[in-house]
């Protein structure tokens, strides 16, 4: 079932989200909920409090950007209970955008490197490094659990220029062509 995606201005999106454990009621059929409604939006990563839902999971399909004829270096999965551990590296720029802010990029600096320790969804614990658009990916989800959004990393010149984009969704004054909910 596709499920609304949360826009901008709604509270869950600012709130530290909650471990869950094996006994989360309606896991199994929440995460291809969750799968299907990423899909449709065209996301490569969706977050639980994105669905409305304060707890620690989310999803990553990078396997989408990988290019025809190089290497495929795309991972599908996903994050439960996650917690980076470290991130290192040089800082670098990505044009990130969210389904929660539909119409709104902007370069992001991010770490290139992270450990990251998660279980997945037989809640087997993994401990993993990722880097570049992997680690790029999940850090943005990451920061959905923890009550984050990109546009509070851009650039204060950029933030003043998206501030009335913001604003709009905020008030429910945008389209896309996936179904979110507003306040
Ligand atoms: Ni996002």
């Amino acid at each position: 079932m596709i499920l609304p995606i949360y826009a901008y201005g709604q509270p869950v999106l600012k709130k530290i989200a909650d471990e869950i454990d094996e006994n989360y009621e309606g896991l199994d059929q929440l995460l291809s909920d969750m799968w299907e409604t990423m899909y449709h939006a065209s996301g490569v990563g969706l977050a639980a409090p994105q669905i409305g839902r304060p707890i620690r999971i989310f999803m990553v399909d990078t396997s989408q950007l990988d290019e025809e004829g190089k290497e495929p270096r795309g991972i599908k999965k996903v994050f439960i209970n996650a917690e980076i551990l470290e991130e290192d590296g040089e800082e670098w720029a990505y044009e990130e955008g969210c389904l929660s802010i539909p119409y709104v990029r902007g370069d992001v600096n991010r770490k290139e490197r992270i450990k990251i320790v998660y279980e997945d969804e037989n809640f087997v614990e993994h401990e993993e490094i990722y880097d570049g658009v992997n680690a790029r990916v999940i850090q943005h989800e990451y920061d959905h659990i923890e009550g984050k959004l990109f546009t509070e990393k851009l650039k204060p010149l950029k933030k003043k220029l998206i501030k009335r984009k913001l604003e709009n969704i905020r008030k429910g004054n945008v389209n896309a062509d996936y179904r979110l909910k507003f306040m």
